[in-house]
């Protein structure tokens, strides 16, 4: 079968041809999603490296046994025609979704509602500040605040992403140099860096930012005597660690979120779709920062 291989860090995806994988459950891959955890992975900067060569892809949906599902593949390989999924890590794909809509879910989706609800557990009085809100966490992140009630000011960098973020269901999107004067409950930060350290100040008494993702930058670490003074609180989110430690808790929420799709509640945001044998586009188009969305491979 066909799959995109790593060979070195910062190197091309080339698709080649590797052996089978064998298993028990191996999904046809239709579509798989692209993270920004594999950009990072590709740059060598991710905190857990994986050997190379390597196969990325955590996240895929296609066909398992007749069945349409989606799954997320701790080993990666999800770059390719058919990768071995862990059951544990496999769910129905509502009907009427598509292939992409499918591959774009589980990650954007359980690490926007995991924090939301059982960390930082946001109210219909809450404001929410949702960083990068048209991309892949951003927008689940709008969508279910929003769901949930609360009041959602969302930060882009340019017109179209602030537009596609006020289309996820932000009450507001503003610029991230616009951000000083504001006053929130929650920030849901996927950027880090500069944006993080600036958003402090945003926080509320009794406010927490949960920090999600450096795709701007590494953080610098808040000063506690500042945070206690400010009754405010920085939440850490980790949804690998999480599906390790607590896979109970992941999966009620997985199937809890699945259902609320089903109802039409929420809805994921494919931004662009790739042939399996352009990853190196589809890489190209999320460091440009041009996308919006999720990404999506289709072999
Ligand atoms: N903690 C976890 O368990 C977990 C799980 C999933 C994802 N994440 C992290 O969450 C972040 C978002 O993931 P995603 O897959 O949904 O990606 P994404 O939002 O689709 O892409 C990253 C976003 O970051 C913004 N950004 C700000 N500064 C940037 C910079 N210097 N370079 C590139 N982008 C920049 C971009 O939006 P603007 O152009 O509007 O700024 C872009 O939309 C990533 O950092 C990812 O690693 C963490």
């Amino acid at each position: 079968m066909r799959a995109v291989v790593l060979r070195e860090v910062g190197g091309p995806l080339s698709l080649e041809d590797v052996p089978e994988p064998e298993g028990d459950s191996v999904v046809d891959v239709r579509a798989a999603g692209v993270n920004f955890a594999d950009i990072l992975v590709r740059r060598g900067i991710y905190p857990q490296m994986p050997e190379l060569p390597h196969v990325l892809g955590n996240e895929v949906c296609g066909d398992l046994d007749g069945r349409r599902v989606l799954a997320l593949s701790r080993a990666a390989g999800g770059y390719a025609e058919r990768v071995e999924v862990d059951p544990e890590w496999t769910f129905a794909l509502p009907e009427n979704a598509s292939y992409a809509a499918g591959a774009s879910f589980l990650t954007t989706y359980l690490t926007a509602y995991i924090p939301l609800i059982h960390q930082v557990r946001i109210s219909d009085t809450s404001t929410v500040l949702v960083h990068a809100g048209s991309g892949g966490v951003g927008a689940a992140a709008i969508q279910i605040a929003k769901h949930l009630g609360a009041t959602v000011i969302a930060t882009a960098s340019s017109d179209e992403k602030r537009a596609v973020a006020r289309e996820a269901g932000a009450d507001d999107a503003i610029g991230y140099d616009e951000i000083d004067g504001l006053r929130v409950d929650v920030v849901m930060d996927p950027v880090g860096g500069d944006v993080f350290t600036r958003s402090l100040p945003t926080l509320n008494p009794l406010g927490s930012i949960v920090a999600i993702g450096f795709a701007g930058g590494l953080w610098q670490d808040p000063s506690v005597q500042w945070l206690v003074g400010r009754n405010a609180a920085v939440v850490g989110f980790y949804l690998g660690r999480l599906m390790k430690l607590r896979p109970a808790l992941v999966k009620d929420c997985a199937e809890e979120l699945l259902a609320m799709w089903a109802r039409g509640e929420i809805d994921p945001l494919v931004g662009a779709t790739f042939p399996l044998g352009d990853a190196d586009g589809a890489h190209a188009l999320i460091e440009s920062r041009k996308h919006v969305g999720k990404v999506v491979l289709e072999p």
